[in-house]
């Protein structure tokens, strides 16, 4: 197995060869016109596959210890992938298969991340020196990869290990055709997010990463030919050099972490089909948690507008999270905002009548696009998903659900929030609520 940082190929990504085409910011994040018609319906996408050509991965099955219930697992528990549990927490907290949804008509299966129509593009490989290990979550199982005789054996004890997280677009394409990118591209960063907050919990030191010649040179002995794309890597166990811009990560400031995240991620919902909160306020301390988790993600190239309804304690109005800090813009009802910004083809999104907070990651699209061309729109995707992810946390710690939503107007959040015109551009709506009594209800999974 030689795919390590260390022998990286070279970072030149150019516009033809990217899977992002530059077209995507006009027609998947300023507009969605990406999006067939068929999505109504939920039928398959013009020109998309065959469902049954993606199978699971056909290499040596290695069973995962069962996942503690508790995270960390328990008080001075051992912090290293050594440890058979801590391995199993780490794959299975961060993108295992969490919740079943036995309601007819619902979506059955449900895992750590949030996922458009569940569809779960993402893929997790445990890469170390010896072998690499794709995370099989339906089975809670590793399987070897690359063919070695290293690969039909657990990883080996005290070695560097690298989680990579690719996606495989066609999964999502088959609903959303063109649009799918964008999406796996939010996914991937969200789940970059999770592995992250994950490893803090498990006390292993973790370093997210978005530099692509490091991440093609961690894939170059496994990915396949096609159909499978390098997104994100996260480095655990040992020093990383960092990277400049979009994606550096964060070093300084206190891990933010609920005590008892395993059952925080066993909560996270992303709320009924249609996004129709209760009118109730949120705890009051919704929002110092939002800030601090905020203050620990991984990256620091973000800003993140609140438009606070109905939270206990607090007057409604718009705040600004950025560099560490979270500030009040205006005191005042967001809700004109949020209906002119969470509208698109005519239509509000969710009900902001009864959210008790919206969120709006932005980013700063043109400086990125100046440094990196096309591989802007995955090193931002990365920032953006990890926040977006910690919020779906923070909402659930506090009982509420957590909703991505793509039907927000992006130009006319930049500008009603005050953006920096050409420069800052919102990628993620992450709409907080209670969520009303209902008929579906989600069993836990335990393996
Ligand atoms: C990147 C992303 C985009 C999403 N976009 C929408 C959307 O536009 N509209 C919507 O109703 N739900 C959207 N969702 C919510 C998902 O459909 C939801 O997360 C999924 O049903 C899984 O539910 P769970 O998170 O409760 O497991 C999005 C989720 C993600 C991760």
């Amino acid at each position: 197995m030689t795919g390590t940082a260390s022998t990286a190929r070279p970072a030149e990504v150019t516009a033809s060869d990217s899977p992002f085409p530059m077209a995507l910011w006009s027609e998947a994040v300023c507009s969605r016109r990406a999006i067939p018609d068929t999505l109504a319906s939920g039928a398959p996408a013009p020109g998309t596959t065959d469902p049954d050509q993606d199978p699971l991965p056909a290499g040596p099955r290695l069973p995962l210890a069962p996942p503690p219930l508790r995270l960390p697992p328990a008080p001075g528990s051992p912090a290293g992938l050594a440890d058979p549990a801590v391995l199993a927490a780490l794959l299975h907290y961060s993108y295992g298969l969490l919740q079943h949804d036995p309601t007819p008509g619902g979506r059955p299966l449900h895992r750590a991340v949030a996922s458009a129509r569940c569809r779960y593009p993402s893929e997790l490989t445990l890469v170390t020196p010896e072998a690499a290990y794709r995370f099989d979550a339906l089975h809670h199982q590793l399987v070897g990869l690359d063919g070695s005789s290293a690969a039909r054996r657990p990883p080996a004890p005290g070695s560097s290990a690298f989680l990579v997280i690719t996606s495989r677009f066609a999964r999502t394409a088959r609903l959303y055709g063109d649009y799918a990118p964008r999406l796996c591209a939010q996914e991937a960063g969200m789940l970059l997010g999770a592995v992250h907050l994950v490893a803090a919990a498990l006390g292993l030191r973790a370093r997210p990463g978005a530099d692509l010649g490091t991440l093609l040179g961690l894939c170059a002995d496994w990915l396949p030919g096609t159909g499978e794309h390098p997104m994100a890597y996260v480095e655990l166990g040992s020093e990383s050099r960092s990277v400049g811009g979009p994606a550096t990560p964060r070093t300084d400031g206190p891990a933010w972490l609920p005590p008892d995240l395993a059952s925080v991620l066993r909560a996270r919902h992303s709320g009924a089909a249609i996004f129709d909160p209760d009118p109730v306020p949120a705890p009051a301390q919704l929002l110092p948690d939002l800030g601090a988790a905020l203050a620990d993600a991984p990256f620091d190239d973000f800003s993140c507008h609140l438009l606070v309804g109905r939270v206990t304690g607090t007057e409604p109005g718009h705040h600004v999270h950025n560099g560490g800090r979270t500030r009040l813009v205006y005191d005042g009802d967001p809700l004109p905002l949020l209906e002119q910004i969470g509208q698109t083809e005519g239509r509000v999104s969710v009900n902001f009548r009864a959210t008790a907070c919206t969120a709006y990651i932005a980013v700063r699209r043109g400086e990125a696009v100046a440094k990196y061309g096309a591989d802007a729109f995955r090193r931002l995707h990365l920032t953006a998903g990890a926040v977006a992810h910690r919020i779906c946390v923070v909402a659930a710690r506090h009982g509420l659900c957590a909703r991505v939503h793509n039907g927000y107007d992006a130009a006319r959040a930049a500008h009603l929030l005050g953006l920096s015109p050409d420069e800052e551009t919102v990628l993620f709506q992450v709409a907080l609520g209670t969520a009303r009594p209902s008929a579906s209800f989600r069993v836990p999974v335990v393996f």
